[in-house]
C-alpha cells in the first residue's frame, strides 16, 4: 500500500516562516517522523511539496493508479483553490486534509476550507502531530478498503463456483 503526502505553498519554510504559529520544526524532520511510521506499518510513503498550484493538481492526477491513499496540507490553496478540490474529487482516492494550526481558530478567511468537502476528513490545530494523526487516519481507511475489496473477491470467486 502506498501513501503520497503533498505539501502546499510556503511548507518549505517550515522551521523559518511564522515560528510562533507553525512551530520550529523543519518539513524534512516532520517527512522522517512519517517515514517511520510507515516503515513500522509497511507503508510505502513518497513526499511532493510545490508553491504552484497546477503542479500540485499535476502530482494528484498522477497519483491515480499508483497511490491507495493521499496526505495533503494545501497551505493557503485550502482556501482558494476550486481546482485541487476538483482534482482530489476525480482521483478517487481516499485523502486526509492536514493543517498544522488550528484554522477554525485563526483569521476568518482560514475558516473556510474549500477541500474538505471532497475529503475522508480534516486534522487541524496539532502541530507536526497533525500529520501523525493523518497517517494513523489513512493507514485506517485504506486497511478498510482492502479487506473490502477482498470480502468482495471472495464472494465473486464463490458466486462463480455455484454456477
Ligand atoms: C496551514 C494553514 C493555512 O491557512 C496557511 O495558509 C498555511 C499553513 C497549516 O498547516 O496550518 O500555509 O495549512
Amino acid at each position: 500500500m502506498k501513501v503520497v503526502v503533498i505539501q502546499g505553498p510556503n511548507l518549505n519554510m517550515l522551521g523559518h516562516r511564522e515560528q510562533n504559529i507553525y512551530g520550529p520544526m523543519k518539513l524534512e524532520d516532520i517527512h522522517k517522523q512519517m517515514e517511520g511510521f510507515a516503515q513500522q506499518n509497511g507503508i510505502e510513503i513518497e513526499f511532493f511539496q510545490s508553491n504552484l498550484e497546477g503542479e500540485i493538481i499535476d502530482r494528484l492526477q498522477e497519483c491515480m493508479g499508483e497511490a491507495n491513499g493521499i496526505i495533503i496540507n494545501p497551505a493557503a490553496y485550502t482556501h482558494t483553490s476550486i481546482a485541487i478540490r476538483d482534482a482530489i474529487a476525480a482521483v478517487q482516492i481516499p485523502t486526509v486534509e492536514v493543517h498544522l494550526s488550528n484554522i477554525h481558530a485563526r483569521e476568518e478567511f482560514r475558516q473556510k476550507s474549500l477541500i474538505a468537502p471532497v475529503c475522508a476528513g480534516q486534522i487541524s490545530g496539532f502541530g507536526p502531530f497533525s500529520y501523525h494523526m493523518a497517517m494513523v487516519a489513512i493507514t485506517q481507511i485504506m486497511n478498510e478498503v482492502k479487506a473490502m475489496k477482498e470480502a468482495q473477491q471472495a464472494q465473486q470467486a464463490q458466486q462463480n463456483l455455484q454456477k
